[in-house]
């Protein structure tokens, strides 16, 4: 196999909400395939500790602190990393949140909260960063989905419609973009141990319902998702737009 097909050597990846978690591990594996890495997120601490994560493992990061639901934040924020580490021809939507309660108690607070991080959030970084992909005539953009975003499971409304609402913004980014050279996919994570997921991962009943639910038998980890991403940055996916690729242990191929 001509291994140039996953090879990001000149490539610069921006991966939101980077500083820990999936994230994190995304920007390694992108890193570790030759790209140059931007993590963002709302932390300058949280960022420069990852940044220096990164360093030492030898690869070449830098971080910016914006949140991806301030529109105004992302407007300046992509102009001063492109004008820091050149044009952005890789973009991970992996920023998100999750906020637990019954539906019937959801405060409408929660609910914007949700919406704007983890569907907004995606429309607003997207349309800055492909303004430039527009013009260069490339790009690869990859949206952090998850099985929310084909089922649900009760006390997280909020998140489901949001994560159903990026599988469809995934198809419309998709096919818009098409022409202009830029592919669009979702990489969607099953249960996978990061903080998002600590109620979860810590509850043992939890904990052996989905040991039990998941076909492969365990909890996905962050590492276990960076060749999905590697394969839908690089060239070896250029004929691949408006997907979703499932890295879920099986879930959702099991009733
Ligand atoms: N952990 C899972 O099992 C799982 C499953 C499916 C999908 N996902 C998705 O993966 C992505 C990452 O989740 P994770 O599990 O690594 O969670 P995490 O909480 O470890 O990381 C999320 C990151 O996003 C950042 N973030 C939140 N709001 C932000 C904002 N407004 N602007 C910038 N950064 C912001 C957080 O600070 C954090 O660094 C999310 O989109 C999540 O929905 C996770």
């Amino acid at each position: 196999m001509d291994n140039q097909l996953f090879d990001l050597t000149g490539k610069v990846a921006l991966v939101t909400g980077a500083a820990e978690g999936i994230g994190f591990a995304l920007a390694c594996g992108l890193g570790e395939a030759g790209a140059r890495v931007v993590i963002s997120g709302r932390s300058k601490e949280r960022l420069q500790h990852a940044i220096s994560k990164l360093t030492a493992e030898g690869l070449a990061a830098s971080g910016h602190r914006f949140s991806v639901a301030s529109a105004a934040e992302v407007r300046a924020a992509i102009p001063a990393i492109e004008k820091e580490v050149g044009p952005i021809d890789i973009l991970v939507n992996n920023a998100g949140i999750q906020r637990r309660s019954p539906l019937e108690q959801f405060s409408e607070a929660a609910w914007r909260e949700v919406l704007d991080t983890n569907l907004t959030g995606i429309f607003l970084v997207s349309q800055q960063v492909a303004r430039g992909m527009i013009e260069r005539k490339t790009g690869k953009i990859i949206n952090v989905c998850s099985l929310m975003c084909e089922v649900a499971r009760p006390t997280i409304a909020a998140y489901t419609a949001a994560k159903g609402g990026v599988k469809q913004l995934t198809k419309a980014m998709a096919i818009e973009w098409a022409k202009h050279n830029i592919q669009v996919n979702g990489l969607g994570p099953g249960y996978i141990r990061t903080e998002m997921n600590r109620a979860l991962t810590e509850d043992p009943q939890f904990d052996s319902w989905i040991k039990a639910r998941t076909p492969i038998g365990r909890w996905g980890e962050p590492a276990d998702l960076a060749g999905t991403a590697v394969f839908l940055a690089s060239a070896a996916s250029n004929f691949i737009t408006g997907q979703i690729i499932y890295v879920d242990g099986g879930i959702l191929a099991a009733l």
